[in-house]
């Protein structure tokens, strides 16, 4: 009897001893099983899967990039321990959302269900940040059963690779904190006033002269009296520049595929577009000439709505991207395009008067609606900032959300498919911490931490068939004030964790000091990453 006791509370101690073992999974899981024991990857642990799979060659070379043991893939096998499994139960890597996956990890095995490559992914990336962190011979892995799903479709960051320029390799970096994290859309910011970044074959000035600024402002533009820039105003004159060759993109586009991360391409129009009239300046309402921008700030020099020519230019360009990025979805910015050379232009004018429009903001809505059936013939679709929404939203248009989230929630009232990304908590390039003069210069604002964890971005406002329509969110990584891609890693790290958690994980299982713990521990895989991440969730010394 006193045998029995002493053994049930033996089982009871190793029960609350395995509960109370913290994982360092973010996001975090929707379903954690835990269980006695442990598996061990040693050299002698095969990776089996069915047939040629990415995934089983990805973890292999993260597990000997990181630990140095070398597993053999294999597709045929009898071994019944020391073997990974990969189960995608339909054998495709279909694009149906499905993204479930369950991990099993027992003393003898580990397995890997899901419905598709996407799902044995995430099982994948899981998998890993159960990874001891410290480098050995002998992996040691909890056992336990995780069944686990995402609970958007829509899971983006965004890098805008305009105002700074972030090489190839950078790029992929950030791709792969993307992956970690179980982010599925990269938006790529790729042009904007102060510099053109992508190679268009058949507009080569777009790169000769569109990627190149003579000048970069030192610090936040000022203004005098009547508005005009400030000439007490500093500037670096080292000539800026860099671009993407169409190899570079295909290169990052596949590195993405490969980690079920989809590239979304943003070619912003009609304004923010003075780098293309710097190269093009047919296309603009007055005759030029025209410089990519010094400064930070909007141009008011924009594409001419009464042109057609303008039309063929954008439509050119638009076909070169999507042959070069598969996105369902092609980003056309749309956002803060100033409307007053629009206002004195015969051409837009009597284009307003042809179509009749009543004012310019219609006019603006028969300009993207004109570039969204040409995307459309094209079998994509457009997705612009909230702006789109002003003078009518073009037919089949989806919007992303950035001032506040009212117009994500009219687009959706409008059934429309909404991404939200809310200058807060989504804008990752402002402040982090209110010590401001401890921080990197920001553009302003304050988005710490708990308030990225804290974010829903389905309002209640909605009803349950309007929730439909918002297929997730974003943060947005703007580089106006980021000079260098270690800086970058800073404003995004670990905000995107925090994020990762928002789209992933159910409402119901967050909990912001849970994350934080979780957190403390999986710094060990960035600090191996050598990720340069804002430290102000450690405990102060
Ligand atoms: C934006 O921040 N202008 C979309
Ligand atoms: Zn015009």
């Amino acid at each position: 009897m006193i045998k029995k006791v002493f053994l049930s509370v033996c089982t009871l101690f190793l029960f609350f001893q395995i509960q109370a073992q913290i994982l360092p999974l973010i996001p975090l899981p929707n379903s954690i099983q835990k269980a006695e024991g442990t598996f061990s990857i040693n050299e002698n642990t095969i990776i089996f899967a069915e047939k040629k799979s990415a995934e089983a060659a990805y973890l292999k070379q993260y597990i000997f990039e990181n630990y140095g043991l070398k597993l053999k893939v294999t597709h045929k096998t009898k071994a019944a321990i020391n073997i990974i499994t990969f189960l995608n139960a339909n054998g495709k890597d279909c694009e149906n959302n499905r993204e479930e996956y369950q991990l099993n990890v027992s003393k003898n095995t580990i397995n890997i269900y899901a419905l598709n490559n996407a799902g044995i992914f995430y099982g994948i990336q899981t998998l890993i940040q159960l990874l001891p962190i410290e480098k050995s011979t002998v992996l040691k892995i909890p056992c336990l059963q995780i069944n686990d799903a995402p609970r958007y479709q829509w899971r983006g960051m965004h890098l805008d690779c305009s105002r700074h320029f972030f090489t190839k390799n950078e790029v992929k970096k950030y791709i792969d904190y993307l992956a970690m994290y179980k982010l599925n859309v990269f938006h790529w910011h790729l042009v904007d006033d102060q510099g053109w970044r992508i190679e268009i074959k058949k507009y080569p000035f777009l790169t000769k002269i569109g990627s190149k600024r003579k000048a970069t402002l030192i610090g936040k533009p000022t203004f005098d009296s009547l508005g005009n820039p400030s000439a007490n105003d500093k500037y670096d004159s080292t000539l800026y520049e860099g671009f993407y060759t169409q190899n570079d993109i295909k290169e990052i586009v596949a590195y993405a595929k490969n980690r079920h991360i989809t590239v979304l391409p943003e070619i912003e129009m009609p304004g923010h577009s003075l780098a293309a009239l710097a190269a093009y300046p047919q296309y603009a309402c007055n005759a030029g000439p025209f410089e990519t921008y010094s400064r930070w700030g909007v141009s008011d020099d924009v594409y001419c709505t009464g042109n057609d020519e303008a039309f063929v230019f954008l439509e050119n360009i638009l076909k070169e991207v999507m042959e070069l990025f598969p996105s369902k979805y092609i980003h056309i910015g749309g956002d803060e395009c100033v409307k007053t050379k629009w206002k004195s232009c015969a051409k837009c004018q009597k284009r307003k008067a042809d179509e009749h429009l009543k004012n310019e903001e219609e006019l603006q809505s028969y300009f993207i609606t004109r570039i969204e059936k040409y995307v459309n013939a094209n079998g994509r679709q457009i997705i612009g900032w909230d702006e789109i929404l002003e003078g009518g939203l073009a037919p089949n248009a989806a919007l992303m959300s950035w001032r506040g989230i009212n117009g994500g929630i009219a687009a959706a009232k409008q059934n429309h498919f909404v991404v939200m990304s809310p200058g807060r908590p989504c804008y990752f390039d402002h402040y982090q911490s209110r010590d401001k003069a401890a921080e990197p210069m920001a553009i302003g604002g304050f988005n710490p931490l708990d308030s990225v964890y804290n974010y829903n971005p389905t309002p209640d406002s909605l009803n349950e068939n309007e929730q439909k329509f918002i297929m997730g969110a974003q943060a947005n990584v703007w580089t106006e004030y980021i000079t260098n891609f270690s800086q970058v890693e800073y404003m995004a790290l670990p905000r995107m964790s925090a994020l990762s958690e928002v789209l992933w994980t159910n409402m119901e299982y967050k909990n912001f000091p849970d994350f934080q713990e979780r957190l403390y521990i999986h710094k060990g895989i960035l600090d191996r990453m050598k990720v340069n991440y804002a430290k102000h969730f450690l405990p102060i010394k």
